[in-house]
């Protein structure tokens, strides 16, 4: 069994999304599993741009096909997700390999792997929330997921951007969340 760990964010040690992601790997993996983890850090190490050229050697694409669970850190940066995240969605979002068309419509093609996806959100996007219609991260992750064939899970810290106690109760309450993962 394999989890790959994958982060996104540009604030290092102060980041919520690597807190929460890491905690959610911790909750997942059980103690014998260390040699199984693979991590990626889109920041300290990012995938370029989208090219032709890139579908040819798509590593980034076998590597996620080969784990049995995939752990992501995603913060919202201007109200998607950073771009270093989305070159590596860019990769495994593949016609042919995870996706195809049929008479029917598009079909995914990925089943039996587990996606948890941690979100960590300066705001608050909740139905009625008056920046509600500008959350296109969540749905993003959901819909391009979906479109291949996995359902993911997310744990969300928001409002962390409001204040420090804010920040601290939001965390916290997600922390607690990850509880619910391993079960
Ligand atoms: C460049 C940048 C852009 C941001 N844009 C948004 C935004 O559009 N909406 C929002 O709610 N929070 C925004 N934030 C706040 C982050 O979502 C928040 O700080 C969150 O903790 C980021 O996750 P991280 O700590 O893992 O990087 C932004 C933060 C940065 C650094």
């Amino acid at each position: 069994m394999t989890i790959l760990h994958i982060d996104s964010s540009i604030n290092g040690d102060n980041s919520a999304s690597r807190t929460l992601s890491g905690a959610i790997v911790d909750r997942l993996k059980p103690a014998n599993w260390g040699e199984q983890i693979i991590y990626r850090d889109l920041v300290a190490n990012p995938i370029p741009h989208l090219t032709l050229d890139a579908f040819a050697a798509n590593l980034d694409l076998e590597e996620f096909l080969a784990a049995d669970t995939v752990v992501i850190g995603a913060p919202m940066y201007n109200f998607t997700l950073p771009t270093q995240l989305k070159a590596w969605i860019d990769r495994i979002v593949v016609a042919g390999r995870t996706f195809h068309y049929t008479a029917n419509g598009p079909e995914g093609l990925v089943g039996g792997k587990r996606v948890v996806i941690a979100l960590a959100r300066g705001g608050f996007y909740h139905e009625g929330a008056p920046a509600a219609a500008l959350e296109h991260l969540e749905t993003y992750l959901r819909g391009v997921f979906n479109f291949i064939g996995i359902e993911p899970e997310f744990v969300a810290a928001d409002g962390l951007a409001v204040g420090p106690e804010q920040r601290e109760e939001s965390l916290g309450l997600a922390l607690g969340e990850t509880i619910r993962l391993a079960a």
